[in-house]
């Protein structure tokens, strides 16, 4: 059923490409020598090429199992948005593909790619920009398609996954990651494409089980709060906290709830059940 959705979708783009590029003079074809390509994960269409696969062994090699299938469930889900998108026209399924596979290097189970004064987010951001320097320089894939402007679009994603009220405003390829990243919290219920069914979050989730992501990512964010706590409520950014003093005391830095909590009569048990928060530890069972 799923399949049969999605084949005419993916076939329909190979057209569609292949008639675009055709179009394409000689000079810029190289631009796009990988843009067919493709592979069927758990159903979906995903794009492959050399760096795809290189950032999926990437992920691999920085990830828990509950982490990484958390990952690629949040890959596949952005791609089946993208794919029903009005804007897919705008999106290179690469930058994805990319985008949603390194999001979560903040989690570096080895601890090489976590620092201990950055929030997790700008880790995973700045480690996947260097990921895709290393991947220009080691030859796997080619400076010429990855100028700032794509890699920018990669570090956004990642930077603002957790921030739902900047990234629905951002690209739609920043937006659709960050997307099928909150999907897959609670499936249709928490995706702001409002593009996901869910035929589609049961078919992904049977080939990459949950493995209790409710505790593990929470067991995560509590190592953060215990380890980093001042990434964790954030700041009001001064120039003399960034390059002088990493420890100093910050506040959170959407500085709004710091009004709410100090002034407004039960602003935080008016919260309570709107928050990321109840969005993780309710997220749906495996
Ligand atoms: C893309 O598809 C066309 C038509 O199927 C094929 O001729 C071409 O070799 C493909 N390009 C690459 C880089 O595989
Ligand atoms: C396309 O993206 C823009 C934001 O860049 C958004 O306003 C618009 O709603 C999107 N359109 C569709 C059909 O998704
Ligand atoms: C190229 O660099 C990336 C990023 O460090 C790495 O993951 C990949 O394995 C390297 N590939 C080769 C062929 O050396
Ligand atoms: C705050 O909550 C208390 C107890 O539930 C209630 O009596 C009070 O009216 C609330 N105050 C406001 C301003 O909502």
């Amino acid at each position: 059923m799923y399949l049969l959705k999605q084949l005419p979708i993916g076939a329909l783009f190979v057209l569609l490409w292949t008639s675009l590029s055709n179009a394409i003079p000689n000079s810029k074809k190289g631009r796009n020598e990988h843009a067919n390509q493709t592979r069927v994960i758990a159903g979906v269409t995903v794009p492959d090429t050399p760096l795809v696969r290189a950032a999926q062994a990437y992920a691999r090699a920085h990830a828990d199992d509950m982490s990484y299938n958390h990952i690629m469930r949040t890959w596949l889900f952005g791609a089946i948005m993208i794919s029903r998108s009005g804007n897919r026209s705008t999106i290179d399924p690469e930058v994805h593909a990319v985008s949603a596979l390194l999001h979560d290097l903040g989690w570096d189970n080895t601890g090489e790619l976590v620092s201990h004064d950055k929030r997790f987010e700008i880790d995973g951001a700045i480690a996947a920009w260097n990921f895709i320097e290393a991947s220009v320089n080691n030859g796997t894939t080619q400076s010429y398609k990855w100028d700032d402007n794509r890699k920018q679009l990669v570090w956004d994603a990642i930077a603002l996954h957790t921030t739902p009220s900047i990234f629905v405003y951002k690209q739609p390829l920043v937006f659709l990651t960050a997307a099928g990243i909150n999907a897959d919290f609670q499936g249709p219920n928490s995706d702001l494409s409002g593009l996901l069914t869910w035929d589609d979050y049961y078919q992904v989730k049977a080939s990459f089980p949950r493995l209790n992501l409710a505790s593990g990512v929470t067991k995560i964010m509590c190592g953060f709060a215990i380890n980093k706590p001042a990434t964790t409520y954030g700041k009001l950014l001064y120039k003399e906290d960034i390059f002088r003093d990493h420890q100093a005391h910050r506040d959170s830095d959407n500085f709004m709830m710091q009004f709410g909590e100090r002034y407004v009569a039960n602003y935080s048990q008016n919260a309570v059940g709107h928050l990321g928060i109840d969005e993780i530890v309710n997220a749906l069972p495996n």
